[in-house]
C-alpha cells in the first residue's frame, strides 16, 4: 500500500488532519488500535474553542454541532459566597465557546472521511514504523489478521497519551519530556438531569474544586476534585450529589440531581515533549502533550496542531516548500506552552492543594477577585478560554 501521509491514531488530531489533507487533495490512511465503536463512544471533554468551531464549520463539519451544540457566551466563577460571571463574548469582541462532546466531533469526522472514500483502519495491532530518517518511511501493522505495510512520505503521530509514536524520537539526544503531576484528580459523572445553570460554573470551595457543565437539556456533566486513588464504586449516588452540592452551596447555587449513568476518575497531568518532529515523523495532539482538563484545552490543542501541520504539508506538496515543516514544532509549541500555562493557572487558582493553609486559600480568593473584578484580568481569562486565534 502507498499513501502520502500515514496517520497513526483516529482521535481528534488524526481524523481532523486526514479531513483537512483530503480537502487539499493530499491522500492519507488512518490506523487505530481501537474499534470504531470505542472511539465513537468514549466520553471525553466537551468545550470547543471559537477557532475549532470556525474550522469545523468552514470545512463542512458544522451541521450537527450547530444543531446539537450550545453556544456559551460566558462562564461563572463561584467563590467566597458568590457567583461571578465572566462575559467572554463582550470581553473578546464576540468570541464564544460551543459545548459539544468530543465523541460527537469524532463521529462527524469519521462520517465525513468515510463519505469521501477515506481509508480508515480500526482495530489494528502491532504497529511498527521504520525509515523515519529517509524519505520513504514505512508503517506496518496487523489488520483483520493480515500483516499490512504502508509506504508513505510522512508519518503523523496522533496516537494520544498512550502513544507509541512519541517514543520513536530518541530520548535524551533529541527528545526532552517536561512533566508535572498534580496531587489530585477529578471525579466525573454524567447524569440524566436538567441543567443546574445556563453556563458552566467553576467553583472554588473549602472542600475543593467542582465544575458544573452540561451536555444537553437532559444530560449533565459534573466533576469534583478528588483523591487520585479514589474508586468511583465507593461513592453512592447520594454521596456524589451531596459532595457537589456542598461545594457550590456557599456561592448560592443549587444542583438539580438525577440518575448517574457514568462515573470515572480523570487523572491530572501536564506534559510536553520537545521537539514534536523527528525526520519524517510529526507528532500532534496528546501524543506530544497533555493538559489538565481545567482549561478544556485538550481537543482544541490537537486541532490547532493539525491546522498548522496541514498547511505545512500543503506547502510541501503544492510548492515543494519545506519551510513550514521545518518550523512546525517551534510554531505549535508556542501555543502548547500558552495552553499549558493557562491550564496550570486555572487549576492552581481553583483547586485545593494538600497542605494548603488559610493563607493559600485567602490568596486564591484574592486572585479570583482580581480576575472577576478587573476587566483586564477578566479579558486575559476570556481570551485564553475562548482560545487564541488559529495561526
Ligand atoms: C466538560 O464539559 O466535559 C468540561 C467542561 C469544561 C472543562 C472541562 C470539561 O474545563
Amino acid at each position: 500500500m502507498r499513501t502520502q501521509v500515514a496517520i497513526v491514531g483516529a482521535g481528534p488530531a488524526g481524523l481532523m488532519l486526514s479531513h483537512l489533507l483530503h480537502l487539499r487533495g493530499v491522500e492519507s490512511v488512518v490506523i487505530d488500535l481501537r474499534s470504531r465503536a470505542d472511539i465513537e463512544e468514549t466520553i471525553k471533554a466537551g468545550v470547543l474553542e471559537q477557532g475549532t468551531v470556525d474550522l469545523m464549520t468552514r470545512t463542512g463539519l458544522g451541521d450537527r454541532m450547530q444543531r446539537d451544540g450550545f453556544v456559551h457566551h460566558g462562564i461563572n466563577l463561584a467563590f467566597n459566597g458568590g457567583i461571578h460571571r465572566i462575559d467572554m463574548h463582550d470581553l473578546t469582541g464576540g468570541r464564544a465557546v460551543t459545548v459539544y462532546a468530543q465523541h460527537e466531533v469524532l463521529k462527524d469526522l469519521i462520517a465525513a472521511r468515510l463519505a469521501a472514500g477515506g481509508d480508515l483502519r480500526f482495530g489494528i495491532s502491532d504497529t511498527a514504523v521504520e525509515g523515519l530518517d529517509g524519505d520513504r518511511p514505512v508503517v506496518r501493522f496487523t489488520h483483520e489478521g493480515r500483516r499490512e505495510e504502508i509506504e508513505c512520505d510522512f508519518v503523523a503521530g496522533c496516537d494520544g497519551s498512550r502513544t507509541y509514536t512519541r517514543f520513536l524520537i530518541p530520548e535524551g539526544e533529541i527528545r526532552t519530556d517536561f512533566f508535572r503531576q498534580y496531587p489530585f484528580a477529578w471525579f466525573g459523572i454524567l447524569a440524566e438531569a436538567p441543567p443546574s445553570s445556563d453556563e458552566l460554573i467553576y467553583a472554588h470551595s473549602d472542600r475543593g474544586f467542582a465544575l458544573i457543565s452540561t451536555r444537553s437539556p437532559s444530560v449533565q456533566r459534573l466533576y469534583f476534585q478528588c483523591d487520585p486513588e479514589a474508586n468511583p464504586d465507593d461513592w453512592s449516588e447520594a454521596q456524589i450529589w451531596d459532595e457537589i452540592q456542598q461545594r457550590v452551596a456557599g456561592a448560592g447555587a443549587t444542583i438539580k440531581t438525577g440518575t448517574i449513568f457514568q462515573k470515572a476518575i480523570l487523572q491530572f497531568r501536564s506534559f510536553v515533549c520537545e521537539p514534536m518532529q523527528y525526520g519524517r515523523l510529526f507528532l500532534a495532539g496528546d501524543a506530544a502533550h497533555t493538559v489538565p482538563p481545567t482549561g478544556a484545552k485538550g481537543l482544541n490543542l490537537a486541532v490547532a496542531d493539525v491546522h498548522v501541520l496541514d498547511r505545512a504539508l500543503g506547502a510541501f506538496y503544492e510548492a515543494k516548500d519545506t519551510g513550514l515543516l521545518e518550523s512546525y514544532s517551534r510554531t505549535v509549541l508556542r501555543r502548547v506552552w500558552r495552553a499549558q500555562h493557562f491550564s496550570w493557572w486555572m487549576t492552581s487558582m481553583l483547586h485545593r492543594f494538600s497542605g494548603a493553609t488559610d493563607f493559600d486559600l485567602r490568596r486564591q480568593i484574592a486572585e479570583l477577585e482580581m480576575v472577576t473584578g478587573s476587566s483586564s484580568a477578566a479579558r486575559t481569562l476570556a481570551e485564553n478560554y475562548v482560545g487564541l486565534p488559529l495561526t
